[in-house]
């Protein structure tokens, strides 16, 4: 966990065999498959350069393959490694160690965000949203994911009396140690206030109960959560909620000026030519380097 005491601290995946345990292995069949019809339904067609906040080992990156080029974004280095041995090195993805809350792009960057099963992780989910609204281009999607408190199961367990936290509630609920839970109310008052218009809401994985993934086959289980998933645009009662919202158009839309800026001073950085692997900010002289194509800036 990063304790910088100047901002959020960050959760530790350096390590972790997320993918494999929680995904390749974790019976999570059910849940990948329903999260890959949300995505299809709420991503643009086509676009230049999409963001990938909290890309892990790449397990979405496939599914944007209407974007010429990625950029996946995560706090570990070996998430990202784990990434770049399943997707490789190509022009198209471009691998970036770097903090949410402090975004290392100039603004009005991408065409597209996406943050997925990543706000859990955010104890100040709006800093990071404002991060994300300044590297967009006005009018640009955000598809965002974030694990909802107020889901059936919290609200049968809160009115059998086995569950303390109220999940009508509008606070956000940490499960464990930086895992958190928030209310759709919260998370809907966070997108406007960073400057996002929201557009779309999808509920996902609906039956994510053990004994019905064990009794009823995952195909009918993702069709039923497909058919279900529009229902997002009047209630939220589903663990996992997926939305859609356009940045907005405030001022006129002129292409961003660089790529990389220094996540310390803010200045934009040069290109690394000269000096292939690193980039060095000419105005606060921090130095960030860039190993095996993942350029690092934590
Ligand atoms: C639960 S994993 C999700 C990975 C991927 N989005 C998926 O759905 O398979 C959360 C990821 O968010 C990253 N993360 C957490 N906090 C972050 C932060 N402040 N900045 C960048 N990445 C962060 C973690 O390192 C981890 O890889």
């Amino acid at each position: 966990m990063n304790n910088n005491s100047d901002h959020p601290p960050v959760i530790d995946y350096e390590g972790s065999d997320y993918q494999t345990s929680f995904w390749d292995e974790g019976g999570r069949e059910y849940e990948d498959q329903s999260e890959r019809i949300a995505l299809k339904r709420l991503l643009p067609d086509q676009g230049n350069l999409l963001l990938e906040i909290g890309a892990g080992a790449g397990r979405n990156t496939p599914r944007y393959s209407g974007f010429q080029r990625v950029v996946l974004l995560d706090y570990s280095l070996t998430q990202l490694q784990q990434a770049q041995e399943h997707l490789g090195r190509s022009d198209r993805f471009i691998y970036v160690a770097g903090d949410v809350y402090r975004l290392p792009f100039v603004k009005d960057l991408f065409d597209g965000a996406t943050m997925i099963r990543t706000l859990h992780h955010m104890k100040d989910p709006l800093a990071s949203l404002r991060q994300v609204q300044r590297v967009l281009e006005p009018n640009s999607p955000f598809l965002l994911e974030y694990a909802n408190k107020q889901n059936l199961k919290a609200i049968l367990r809160y009115l059998l009396g086995q569950q303390e936290w109220n999940p009508f509630a509008l606070e956000a609920v940490e499960f464990t140690d930086l895992n958190f839970d928030f209310h759709p109310k919260s998370i809907r008052k966070w997108l406007a206030d960073a400057g996002f218009k929201l557009e779309r809401q999808l509920t996902v994985s609906h039956f994510r109960i053990n004994f019905l993934k064990k009794v009823v086959p995952t195909k009918v289980l993702v069709f039923l959560d497909s058919v279900l998933q529009p229902t997002g645009s009047w209630w939220q009662f589903s663990p996992s909620v997926f939305t859609r919202s356009l940045k907005n158009n405030s001022y006129p839309v002129k292409e961003a000026e660089g790529f990389f800026q220094c996540p310390s001073c803010g200045s934009a950085l040069p290109d690394h030519e000269s000096q292939p692997d690193q980039l060095v900010c000419q105005s606060c002289a921090a130095v960030y380097p860039i190993q095996d194509g993942i350029y690092d800036f934590r």
